[in-house]
């Protein structure tokens, strides 16, 4: 059953003159993340600043590996690829997840073994931050680990950002790693909570509305066929590989939903989804471990928090095709 919300909002826009948006993308390629990254690189409007790369769907060194493969696929080997966290706080073993994203997280697809890529200290997430004061949106697509560390470490410039994204929770809906959680708040919920707590301008894309950012075989197919599209190559195998998984873990369903790619698409497309305000918690442990809320309570107070709850399916779709079909 679907939970129905009162209160939601939408926020008009989109159209006018085009400013481009300058992201710090937090990430585990992994294949939404994947996805997220050649949005972001074929999209004009976005600059992607630097990208981040933790533990995750895969391992830290392989998600920085594929962070940088994709990079470089695109001619962009001055964008900065900074590892970030191996572990979440909570314990020592970390799962990975072969069977959504690959063994080695984008599919099929490798990264050629004798790639030669440069990695940069952490430290440049302070001087990106202090480069870009007052513009830079950091956006989260991976366990919160990373970002939690960059509010612990460098207090004066996370103030200096914009805005934040995140992808992660599931309110009032079924979680995706467990009954209860999503994935990325379960796999470091002490993170999550965090993030969630003292992260100002902030947007959640929890599964709510992730879980129908769908892509068909028809558009896949599209994109495979498209000269322009640099990653064009990829697209049919990377895509085969995760819809194969949502097949069995949803019967019927009739493309894979790409939750990373909604939380950055966002960024310039606010008006894609609804939202609701409130400030968002995550639970820590046991069995409801990574479980996210809200008080939603009639007499309880809203939030600053805009959380994504409900997508504008076609709006998404014809937003992808815009950027992934270059003419
Ligand atoms: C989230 O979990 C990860 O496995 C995906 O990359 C995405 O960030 C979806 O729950
Ligand atoms: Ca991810």
């Amino acid at each position: 059953m679907i939970h129905e919300f009162g209160n939601i909002y939408r926020i008009e826009g989109g159209g006018g003159i085009s400013i481009t948006k300058k992201v710090l993308l937090f990430c585990d390629p992994g294949i939404d993340d994947s996805l997220a990254i050649m949005y972001s690189m074929i999209d004009p409007e976005i600059e992607l600043v630097g990208i981040v790369t933790s533990y995750g769907n895969v391992t830290k060194d392989q998600a920085t590996a594929n962070a940088a493969y994709l990079v470089q696929l695109a001619g962009r080997n001055d964008i900065p690829i900074i590892p970030g966290a191996s572990k979440p706080v909570q314990q020592e073993d970390v799962t990975f997840y072969p069977e959504i994203h690959g063994e080695e997280g984008i599919g099929p697809i490798r990264p050629p073994s004798n790639m030669q890529y440069q990695i940069y200290p952490f430290d440049t997430i302070r001087l990106i931050m202090e480069r870009y004061r007052n513009e830079l949106i950091i956006v989260d697509t991976g366990r919160s680990t990373t970002l939690a560390t960059v509010f612990i470490l460098f207090p004066d410039q996370i103030k200096l950002v914009h805005s934040f994204y995140v992808m992660g929770g599931a309110f009032f809906v079924p979680g995706n790693v467990t009954a209860l959680a999503e994935a990325n708040f379960f796999g470091d919920p002490t993170s999550s909570n965090f993030v969630l707590k003292f992260a100002h301008n902030l947007t959640i894309a929890p599964l709510n509305a992730t879980q129908f950012a769908i892509l068909t075989p028809d558009i896949v197919d599209a994109i495979s066929k498209n000269t322009k599209n640099i990653y064009a190559f990829m697209m049919a195998p990377v895509f085969e590989y995760y819809y194969e998984f949502y097949k069995k873990q949803v019967p019927g369903i009739p493309g894979a939903p790409i939750h990373d790619l909604l939380a950055i698409m966002l960024v310039k497309n606010p008006a894609i989804v609804d939202y609701i305000h409130y400030d968002a918690n995550v639970i820590e442990g046991l069995e409801a471990r990574g479980m996210s809320y809200i008080d939603y309570r009639p007499t309880s107070k809203t939030g600053e928090t805009r959380i994504a709850i409900q997508l504008h399916y076609e709006e998404f779709i014809e937003e992808f095709n815009k950027v992934m079909l270059p003419e």
